[in-house]
């Protein structure tokens, strides 16, 4: 027979013999809530396949589907040295990549931490200035302000950018929590370029690119068996090699050096899958999130999925059950009901609380939130981590089922990035438990034939070897877009 284990995941550890009926049938509720089982996974999947292809038509859909415009497979034999940028939550991070051309590269890096606040700035000329000023203070250190030649730049910019060509970005709408008014609508290549002149710096942007598409040619670089380049960070996104011919909405854009069998990455951004909620089991926390989010509406599929949410899942989870007298009885909760205040470490930190009276996660209420908890309660926490984070690998995976059945890939490397598949607990073995099962592979995982492995440095190689191929691209005088882009 076959079997695709337990419809409910099990508790990954710990025993629930001491928690009380009122919070035991409170954690009954939550598993419910909080259960994306294989069905449901296989039901996601099948409309998932039909708003990528939605997003490829003229029309389009809800998931943007972008050309990324790297219209070659990385060879491996691109070479140069190459300053790549990435623009993170909380860091920038400058890197120069020295391309070997033999399928290598070195890296040297620096990371810049973003002023407080600089993520909802009300002047976006702070957020180019920071970038520049960080750029400057990085060839300073590395002794690049001599050299004579203009440093090409690949800027990882990972945010829904569309574009018409691949040395621009015109952005379309802010996520993650940033939230810097006048350049929703705008091309961000030119106002840092304009910050970068301005400082005299030798520096050109070639490519501006997405992270999913630097990470799926980073790990193509070094291994073609690459199918996908996925994160799984602060936010969730996708990105793969598409064929010309079949991104419908390109008809008759494309100039005649481009040839209809072309490769062409995609940026799919499918973090706005569902947004209309017709298939995500969204439950009542996920709808106030949404509610709550500068940009309610919005981002659907990364709301339920990525790490910039889970904690805050958590904490509304926990508020209302204070609030409905169920637990943390008569406590001041004035620090746990401050929104975002649990980023995603403490679901990873509770989730890996090693002891058996989960004694870390005692200290981590009491010190960060002032509260006690007793044993029970902090085992209905964990469970709800586990809930959490179990629930947001499962569906994550859904966006590489849809992508791998579209283009009919039967096996492959998925390349994964990003803070919450290399760090949350349990992801990786809950994401490919997820696959085993929207698939129904059985027998051992490790004959799996889609499997999810660690990506190379996307934004740092990727980056660079994508400022290589539009290098190229250009010195050979060909179209880097669209008709007249
Ligand atoms: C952005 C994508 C990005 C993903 C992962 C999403 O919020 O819209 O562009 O690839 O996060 O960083």
């Amino acid at each position: 027979m076959v079997h695709l284990g337990p419809k409910k995941p099990q508790a990954r550890k710990g025993s629930m013999a001491d928690v009380p009926r009122e919070l035991m049938d409170e954690i009954h509720q939550l598993e419910d809530m909080f259960t994306a089982d294989s069905e449901t996974l296989r039901k996601v999947v099948k409309h998932f396949i039909d708003e990528l292809n939605k997003g490829l038509t003229k029309k389009g859909g809800n998931i943007p589907m972008i050309p990324g415009w790297v219209m070659e497979f990385p060879t491996g034999k691109e070479s140069g040295n190459y300053l790549a940028i990435d623009l993170g939550g909380t860091n920038l991070r400058v890197v120069l990549v020295k391309l070997s051309g033999k399928h290598t590269f070195d890296t040297t890096q620096s990371k810049y931490k973003l002023p407080h606040d600089m993520r909802t700035t009300k002047h976006q000329e702070e957020l180019w200035s920071f970038i520049a000023d960080s750029l400057k203070d990085f060839m300073v250190e590395q002794e690049l302000l001599n050299t004579k030649d203009t440093l090409p730049l690949g800027f990882t910019f990972s945010y829904p950018a569309s574009q018409n060509k691949i040395n621009e970005g015109i952005l379309q709408r802010w996520t993650k929590g940033f939230d810097i008014p006048n350049v929703e609508g705008h091309d961000v290549v030119p106002l840092l370029q304009n910050e970068i002149s301005k400082r005299e710096l030798p520096i050109e942007i070639v490519a501006l690119i997405n992270d999913t598409v630097g990470t799926l040619v980073a790990s193509y670089y070094t291994d073609p068996e690459t199918k996908m380049g996925v994160i799984f960070g602060t936010g969730v996104n996708g990105a793969f090699y598409d064929v010309v011919s079949d991104i419908e909405k390109l008809e008759g854009k494309l100039a005649d050096d481009i040839p209809n069998d072309s490769p062409m990455a995609i940026n799919c951004e499918y973090g706005s899958f569902d947004n209309e909620h017709l298939v995500l089991p969204r439950t009542k926390y996920d709808v106030i999130v949404d509610e709550q989010s500068p940009r309610p509406g919005q981002q659907a599929f990364e709301k339920m999925t990525s790490g910039y949410y889970l904690g805050e899942l958590l904490r509304l989870v926990l508020v209302e059950l204070n609030e409905k007298g169920l637990m943390l009885k008569g406590q001041d909760l004035t620090k746990l009901k401050q929104p975002y205040i649990m980023d995603t470490s403490y679901p990873a930190r509770i989730e890996d609380d090693p002891f058996e009276n989960l004694e870390d996660t005692d200290d981590i209420f009491q010190k960060d939130f002032g509260v006690k908890t007793t044993l029970p309660e902090r085992k209905l926490i964990r469970r709800l981590c586990e809930l959490i984070g179990t629930r947001a690998a499962r569906l994550a995976v859904c966006g590489i089922a849809a992508i791998c059945q579209k283009r009919g890939y039967k096996t492959g490397h998925i390349a994964a990035d990003g803070s919450v598949y290399n760090k949350y607990p349990g992801f990786k073995e809950a994401a490919a438990k997820g696959l085993r099962d929207i698939y129904g592979w059985t027998g051992d995982a490790s004959n799996d034939p889609i499997i999810i492995v660690p990506a190379e440095d996307g934004s740092g190689a990727g980056a660079a070897v994508i400022a290589a191929l539009s290098e190229k691209r250009i010195a050979e005088g060909k179209s880097l877009g669209i008709i007249g882009a």
